[in-house]
């Protein structure tokens, strides 16, 4: 039977136990016990063989997305007590529908280009009219001075952090993030032997700590990777934090001699509030890569579809944007998917709708701030950072799972002692959840 070793992200279905020689079959397992992503189907558990998969994979099963764990309790809270009594704000996926022209854009592909052309293979690249596309509209909006050569269309900003991973990651090599950050950027760095290093967050403001990221960059520093606005925080690094950031890493690479690459992994770039300047960083930095994701922007995380900009200023950046593309075809992405390609080609200048968040920003972190939770205010992304009344912020997650409401523990982003609510939900179900919430800020002795 499943034990504590299992993956958490397993479903329903069945299951059969004892190897080959010697199997069980469970037609219905506990449902406390039962694996989550595991879609209904037949499984052998293996008895008598070693462990085939990889020691990487094996190590991730052990703390397999617990996000996507919430999620499915999430489900399974539904199914007991009914949707609209479950508060979920455990996932990042966009609650506003895509822009209405992505559809049209889709329609207008699908009747204008020749099929041979919009569902052949093509460059790994991607098109080179939408890399054009894309980088005159980075020009228009941001000033810059890219052609269609420094972008390269990805599969999402998670395929465009993977190939630029791979292009630069040897066993061993180092990748710096700042605490609190996206947990999968562990797996990633994981992917290509390298070893993910941390620096400490600091509570004051969430901004990085760049006393500790000068003492943590070593002679086998290759790459830095940061977000902003942040996943999980929604705090947006100040320009004085980026010229600073940019001034350490310079002073490193003459120090080490080496080049040292700024990844600037930006989904929530067009989401931010109260007139923030949306900045492009690489002005920041001579070494900057960014990746960039329609996931949120655009509403479209289904779709697979972003991209990577390799500006000019990048040391041999010629060879960086080959060693990319070839990294595209070597993980198996080949290309960016071609239809979603040509409709976001059309829709560079739509964006979701970012009023629908920022209302919900207002009244989540109004109302938590009232009862006496300490949230630090979201400047862009759809996330609260909130600070845990306990230390052990598992007991918090705990305690407001009694009353239906479910976010992730801090632990997942690396930094303990707070929670993140994703409020990428209706403003209606945040109205209807804040009763729960004043119940559990009573709890806690909050007021
Ligand atoms: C900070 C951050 N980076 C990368 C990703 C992955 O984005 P995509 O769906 O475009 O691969 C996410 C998704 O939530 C994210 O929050």
């Amino acid at each position: 039977m499943p034990s504590d070793e299992m993956p958490v992200s397993l479903a329903s279905g069945r299951y059969i136990e004892g190897g080959r020689q010697n199997a069980k079959h469970f037609l219905k397992m506990p449902s406390d016990k039962m694996p989550v992503s595991f879609a209904s189907g037949r499984c052998i558990k293996r008895e008598r063989f070693k462990q085939m998969l990889s020691k990487n994979i094996t190590d991730a099963m052990k703390t397999n997305s617990v996000i996507r764990a919430m999620f499915n309790e999430g489900k399974e809270m539904a199914a007991k007590i009914g949707a609209g009594n479950v508060y979920d704000f455990s996932l990042g996926n966009p609650a506003t529908p895509a822009p209405a022209k992505v559809n049209q854009a889709i329609k207008d592909a699908v009747d204008t280009f020749d099929s041979m052309e919009l569902h052949g293979y093509m460059s790994n690249s991607g098109y080179p009219d939408v890399r054009g596309a894309v980088a005159d509209n980075l020009n228009r909006r941001f000033g810059t001075d890219f052609d269609f050569h420094n972008i390269i269309m990805t599969v999402g900003a998670a395929g465009g952090l993977n190939i630029i991973l791979k292009a630069f990651i040897d066993p061993g090599d180092e990748v710096i993030a700042f605490a609190p950050y996206f947990g999968e950027y562990k797996g990633y760095v994981a992917n290509f032997g390298g070893k993910l290093v941390e620096v400490a967050p600091d509570p004051r403001n969430f901004q990085p700590d760049l006393d500790d990221f000068e003492k943590k960059i070593t002679e086998r520093t290759k790459a830095v990777i940061i977000n902003t606005p942040n996943n999980p925080t929604g705090v947006i690094y100040s320009d004085e934090t980026m010229e600073s950031m940019g001034a350490i890493l310079s002073k490193k690479e003459e120090e080490y001699g080496h080049e040292i690459y700024l990844i600037s992994d930006e989904p929530y770039r067009e989401l931010v509030y109260d007139g923030a300047p949306v900045r492009f960083l690489t002005r920041f930095y001579h070494n900057t890569l960014v990746g960039y994701s329609f996931s949120k922007s655009l509403s479209l995380p289904g779709e697979r579809i972003g991209y990577v900009v390799v500006p000019n200023e990048v040391t041999d950046a010629e060879d960086v944007l080959t060693g990319i593309e070839i990294a595209n075809r070597q993980l198996g992405f080949v290309n960016a998917p071609s239809l979603i390609q040509k409709a976001v080609a059309q829709c560079l200048d739509e964006k979701t709708d970012v009023a629908y968040y920022d209302k919900n920003r207002e009244l989540l972190y109004g109302k938590l701030s009232e009862m006496g939770f300490t949230c630090i205010r979201p400047q862009g992304a759809f996330y609260l950072w909130v600070k845990s009344p306990v230390p052990n912020e598992e007991e918090f997650v705990q305690a407001a799972k009694k009353y239906h409401i479910l976010f992730v523990k801090g632990s997942a982003f690396a930094c303990p002692g707070y929670v993140r609510i994703a409020y990428c939900v209706s403003y209606e179900r945040i109205e209807k959840s804040l009763p729960a919430f004043e119940k559990l800020a009573v709890d806690f002795g909050l007021n």
